[in-house]
């Protein structure tokens, strides 16, 4: 029997600031799995809008972003990789989908509620964000959804949109999708507070995230600085007062790959806190040192990124407007003569 190979969808936002987290949380799986799939990966410049943006800056952060992507290991012949706002099926399908959610699912998520917390003005568009994330999803009828823990609620309800329509149009007119979320590294918390989630939001704090982007020196302080507990004992727990240590021995877990048992056969003879940093620092320097030569050389060329990213953008397209033809269709409404 001939097996259809998987569709995989994600995305990240262009807020710069991009991390060790989103790396070892979402990237680093879309990488690996390029062989065996299809694969569609997503610059999601307009999820960045939902929150204020510097227009100058943002442009900037959606062509870096592309390219950290790429410099990862993203490879354009085996990933179609592109810009969310190049391909208008997103915002358009956006539409269509709050046409069958109900605004009550929106005021439940926690990110809504965090993010709108924070705000003095909340816009529309950060309500109706999870909206556009289901059409980014559902447009490719993905089947598998690459991400960190942290955005597990946004998936569960790309689920329940595309439940929505299938029950009110048609029987699996959409295929409802999973989210991937990998064993280790899917929460990487700040380095300051080992409380708060590393993110990008939070980035300019001085030593709270590593940012892919960061040179050893920069690197080797934010570990050193990081937040421990008053004791010796390098062990993985799940005590709140060791949240430091934990995360700490996570990172080096996950971007060693080693188990749990080889990861403390590493730090037996460690004498304290000290070392423990020292040697995560020195695996993360290791790991992002030829990322930051290969993101310089592909910023350098910038007429062949755009080249790359236009090719991404023509590939979804011929996936996804097709789909958003159908939505239409079946949704009822006329499509223009000749479609
Ligand atoms: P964002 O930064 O919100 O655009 O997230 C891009 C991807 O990185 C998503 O799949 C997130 O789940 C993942 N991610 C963000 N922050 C972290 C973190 N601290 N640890 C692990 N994964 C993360
Ligand atoms: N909301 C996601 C995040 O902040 C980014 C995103 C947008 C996404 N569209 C997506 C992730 C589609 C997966 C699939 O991380």
């Amino acid at each position: 029997m001939i097996m259809k190979k998987k569709v995989v969808f994600s995305g990240i936002q262009p807020s710069g600031n991009i991390h060790l987290g989103n790396y070892l949380g979402a990237i680093r799986q879309w990488v690996a799995g390029q062989d065996e799939k299809i694969n569609f990966f997503c610059v999601v410049d307009l999820h960045s809008l939902t929150v204020p943006q510097d227009p100058v800056q943002l442009r900037h952060e959606t062509r870096s972003l592309a390219a950290w992507l790429l410099a990862a290991g993203i490879d354009p012949e085996k990933s179609t990789l592109f810009i969310q706002s190049h391909v208008s099926a997103h915002a358009e399908g956006c539409w269509l989908l709050n046409c069958v959610t109900p605004l009550g699912w929106l005021q439940r998520m926690t990110q809504f509620k965090d993010k709108s917390a924070r705000q003095e003005s909340v816009l529309t568009a950060l309500l109706d964000y999870p909206v556009l994330q289901a059409a980014d999803i559902l447009l490719y009828d993905a089947d598998e959804v690459p991400v960190g823990e942290d955005q597990k609620q946004h998936i569960e309800l790309s689920r329940d949109i595309a439940q929505s329509f299938n029950y009110r149009y048609e029987e699996e007119f959409f295929v409802v999708p999973e989210p991937r979320i990998p064993a280790t590294g899917a929460r990487l918390m700040g380095l300051d507070d080992p409380n708060d989630k590393m993110s990008k939001s939070l980035a300019h704090r001085r030593g709270h995230a590593i940012r892919l982007a960061d040179d050893p020196k920069e690197i080797m302080r934010s570990f050193k600085r990081a937040v421990t507990d008053s004791g010796n004992e390098i062990v993985f727990s799940d005590d709140p007062d060791k949240a430091g240590v934990n995360n700490l021995l996570g990172i080096y877990k996950a971007v060693t790959g080693k188990s749990e048992e080889d990861v403390l056969a590493d730090f037996a003879d460690a004498r304290g806190y000290g070392d423990l940093k020292k040697c995560v620092a020195e695996v993360v320097i290791d790991l992002l040192t030829p990322l930051q030569e290969q993101h310089a050389k592909l910023m350098d060329d910038s007429a062949e990124l755009d080249r790359l990213l236009a090719l991404g953008a023509e590939r979804a397209a011929a996936v996804s407007m097709p789909k958003l033809a159908q939505m239409k269709e079946v949704m009822g409404l006329v499509l223009p003569a000749g479609a």
